[in-house]
């Protein structure tokens, strides 16, 4: 077998078979496939797709035996939820806490940033000390101590998407059904996971813009999960503007700290707390041997109560600074914000007229905030921890002229001025105030 004929017949439109594409993986992992190749196969990949067979293979030989987390020793049901990606979604920072405060399980390996996207492991690296590089067994033991453990993909843990997702990052092949797929549902398989919750994005700032798009990759991903014998179901969520009030990645950790003490933006709320009832309800069909059903708003309530009350009385406020200390980071950060990188340069951003905000285009957003140094364009770039965008006034707000309705950060000032063309390209004030956005778009249940 050889890789050039293999990036061929995908070029050419074939199908791969499961040991064409294991030779390829492994090869790559074995120094025997060069990247240049892989990266060749990614772009055919990108251009003719994959059938779900193909992706399924894939995803298998993502997640081959020996990259697994042994987790058979912990008690308690193993659960995890994962975002396709977008701008401002901190939402696991907030629901690993709270779930592991639960009872519940929640290994998460989580990526860096990709593309404009933001990625829970940067955010997670601006708490000072705080290490992100932890092996298997560090990882386990944090689930067993704390409850959750969030870690990237290293050497040991997802190595194969730790290179590829960073070659997709680097010749614009993210936005692929398939390669997301695989990306996301070979980590979740090494995770020895019992349910998983899918946060599909949809909108300017998600992989997936359209409706149609999220459908089709969340009913992919959900069959996988399901066909791997771990309860999984997706919500859809908005994606269109950005998520809370902050996009970067201390902000995020600072907007973070805040809910798990109960403020939280509208947006923010909703959609962390559908979620979390939906991993409730997914852990409760484990338990029952049940299948998940559709959730009636009498139940949906029920579960959202029942996790409140743990975010109120401050238990997923400590879970989060246990993890915190047990990953050698400052725990006092979590209770003095002042301890988190700060910007040197501040900047306000006035509205250019009055009226209401119709629209906050994620996807510009996640740029500009890039711009300023949140984000990196190759994976090989800084970024700076500090650096990013506070959202005074979210779509459906009114505002006036000249009034300050975003802040920028950065410790790069240069940058300014392009950033704000850039956010305020995807800014739309209208006379008339807007109808409100919907957040929750659509659940995908198993087949
Ligand atoms: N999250 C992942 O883990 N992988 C992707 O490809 C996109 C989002």
């Amino acid at each position: 077998m050889r890789a050039v004929d293999l990036i061929r017949k995908k070029r050419d439109g074939g199908a791969l078979s499961g040991e064409e594409i294991s030779f390829l993986v492994e090869g790559n992992l074995k120094g025997t496939v060069p990247d240049y190749q892989l990266a060749a196969f990614l772009m055919a990949v990108y251009n003719r797709g994959m059938s779900e067979e193909e992706t399924i293979s894939l995803t298998k030989a993502m997640a081959a035996p020996g990259r697994n987390l042994d987790l058979g020793g912990i008690q308690g049901v193993k659960i995890d939820k994962h975002s396709t990606g977008g701008v401002g979604d901190k939402t696991n920072l907030v629901l690993a806490p709270l779930m592991a405060a639960m009872g519940l399980k929640m290994p998460s390996i989580a990526g860096r940033g990709l593309g404009h996207t933001g990625g829970t492991i940067d955010k997670l690296a601006s708490i000072p000390g705080l290490r992100t590089d932890v092996t298997g067994g560090e990882v386990v033991e944090e689930i067993k101590n704390v409850g959750f453990s969030i870690c990237g993909q290293t050497g040991e843990i997802g190595p194969v998407d730790r290179k590829l997702y960073a070659l997709r990052d680097a010749t614009a092949t993210v936005e692929s059904t398939a390669l997301v797929a695989a990306s996301i549902m070979s980590k979740k398989l090494s995770e020895g996971l019992d349910a998983l919750v899918l946060d599909v994005k949809t909108g300017s700032g998600g992989f997936m813009r359209s409706l149609d798009e999220a459908r089709a990759l969340a009913r992919l991903m959900v069959d996988i999960g399901n066909g791997a014998g771990i309860k999984t179901v997706a919500v859809i969520t908005d994606m269109d503007a950005p998520l809370g009030r902050t996009v970067g990645n201390a902000l995020e950790v600072k907007e973070s700290i805040s809910a798990l003490k109960g403020r939280f933006a509208p947006d923010f709320l909703e959609v962390t707390m559908t979620l979390a009832a939906w991993m409730l309800h997914l852990a409760d069909s484990v338990s029952e041997e049940t299948t998940p059903q559709r959730l009636s708003e009498h139940l949906l309530k029920r579960y959202r109560d029942e996790a409140w009350d743990y975010i109120e009385h401050g238990d997923a406020f400590k879970k989060f600074v246990e993890f915190i200390d047990a990953r050698g980071g400052n725990p006092e950060a979590a209770f003095n914000q002042g301890l988190l990188p700060k910007a040197l340069h501040i900047k306000p951003v006035l509205s250019p007229w009055n009226g209401y905000i119709k629209r906050m285009d994620a996807f510009a957003t996640g740029q500009a905030s890039m711009l300023l140094g949140a984000g990196r364009a190759t994976m090989e770039d800084g970024i700076d921890p500090a650096a990013g965008i506070v959202i005074g006034k979210k779509p459906g707000d009114a505002v006036r002229a000249e009034e300050p309705f975003a802040t920028f950060y950065t410790n790069r000032p240069e940058t300014l001025a392009m950033a704000e063309e850039v956010f305020l390209s995807g800014i739309e004030i209208s006379d008339r105030e807007p109808a409100k956005r919907k957040l929750i778009h659509e659940v995908i249940l198993p087949s």
